[in-house]
């Protein structure tokens, strides 16, 4: 089965089944399946966090499921529920029209509702896990349901308990979200500060929206055309010790001071600075308006884009003595 369109890379590898899941029961039923009980499982929402770098040679299992509700509401706060298989900026812009604000900062990211939690998906100031309540999924090697809370899901920077022990062991079917009464504006992000700057509308819910939604097309490629699966790496967090130095070195590192008292650099800015905006190697490249976004310009494969993200972890590395590791899924 094709996946081409089926990850936002477009790499062109192929699954031995694919089965689309558009209902709970749908999903148990398929786990009990002989043929789709012997083989791997992949979980996939819009392929927008995956590098598919051959053919699976198991089942897909493409999770559709549709449903968002108002669950309840305290004094505190509003509980929306979203199935997996839900657009997640389109769940965004309908809870902000239903009047429950709070997932603004978080629009156009593409992707599912479901994959959400996996990586705690962030952006403009704010990560997904400050919202969330609770999920439900299904644990696959047993069909068991299962409801998780934010402890159980051990949320980090880019991180949850489902990219380490969690992994491939569950399909996550609806999420939670808790969206506090009480809004504030999280405009504190310089771009979108300067975005909303020439808003009319204040610091609104719809004019944050508007702000991240405009700033995000003026500088990350849309899929549609170019193939990406946003930011390639994780901005590395270092000591303090090693920032000093760093920093005595190269005055212009792009940091942020952890409340650990650690630091996280700007990934994007060490691959500039080692000249690598832009560059071109064979189908796969550096994307030339953000150096953290590897491209597929066409037929590309993750292999080839894999080795390209080797080269500029060997630049790195050799002149800031730092790490970088990937954030989309490798498959
Ligand atoms: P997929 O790519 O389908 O899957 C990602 C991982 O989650 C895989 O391991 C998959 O097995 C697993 N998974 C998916 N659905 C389920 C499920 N229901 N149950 C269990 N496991 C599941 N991310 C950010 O955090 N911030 C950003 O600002 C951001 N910007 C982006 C910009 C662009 C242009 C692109 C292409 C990507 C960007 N991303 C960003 C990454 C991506 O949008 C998110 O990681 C998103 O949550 C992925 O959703 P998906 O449905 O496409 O996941
Ligand atoms: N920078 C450069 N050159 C570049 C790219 C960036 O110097 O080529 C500098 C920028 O000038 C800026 C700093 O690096 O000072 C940070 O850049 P940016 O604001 O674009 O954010 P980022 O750190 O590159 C992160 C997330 C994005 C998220 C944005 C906004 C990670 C790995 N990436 O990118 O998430 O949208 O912040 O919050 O944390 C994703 O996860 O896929 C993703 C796109």
């Amino acid at each position: 089965y094709p996946l081409r369109a089926h990850n936002t890379f477009g790499f062109d590898a192929r699954a031995r089944w694919f089965c689309r899941i558009e209902s709970p029961a749908q999903l148990t039923a398929a786990l009990r399946d002989e043929r789709v009980a012997a083989c791997p499982h992949l979980l996939l929402g819009g392929g927008s966090n995956v590098v598919l770098t051959r053919d699976f040679e198991g089942v897909v299992l493409h999770v559709a499921l549709a449903g968002k509700r108002l669950v309840r509401e305290d004094d505190d706060a509003w509980y929306v529920e979203a199935a997996a298989g839900e657009n997640w900026h389109d769940f965004v812009a309908w809870t902000l029209a239903n009047g429950f604000p709070g997932l603004e900062n978080l629009a156009l990211i593409p992707g599912t509702v479901g994959a959400a939690p996996i990586q705690n998906i962030g952006a403009y100031g704010i990560e997904m896990a400050e919202r969330f309540d609770s999920l439900r999924a299904l644990e696959l090697a047993t069909g068991e349901t299962v409801e998780l809370d934010a402890a159980q899901c051990r949320f980090g920077y880019r991180d949850s308990f489902f990219k380490r022990e969690g992994r491939d062991r569950f399909a996550i079917t609806s999420v939670t979200f808790r969206l506090p009464k009480a809004w504030a504006p999280r405009a504190d992000y310089a771009d979108v500060a300067r975005a909303l700057e020439s808003s009319s509308a204040g610091a609104s819910p719809q004019a944050i929206f508007d702000a991240v939604v405009a700033v995000r097309r003026a500088k990350l490629p849309d899929p549609a055309t170019l193939g990406n699966a946003g930011s390639f790496f994780k901005n590395p967090v270092v000591d303090a010790a090693t920032f000093e130095a760093l920093h005595a070195r190269e005055p212009q590192i792009v940091s942020y001071a952890q409340p650990d008292g650690r630091v996280k650099l700007a990934a994007g800015w060490l691959i500039d600075r080692c000249g690598w905006k832009g560059r071109v190697m064979g189908a796969a490249a550096v994307h030339e308006r953000q150096a953290l976004v590897l491209v597929n310009r066409g037929g590309a494969t993750g292999a080839q884009v894999l080795a390209l993200a080797q080269a500029i972890q060997r630049d790195v590395r050799d002149r800031f003595g730092v790490q970088l590791e990937p954030e989309p899924v490798v498959v």
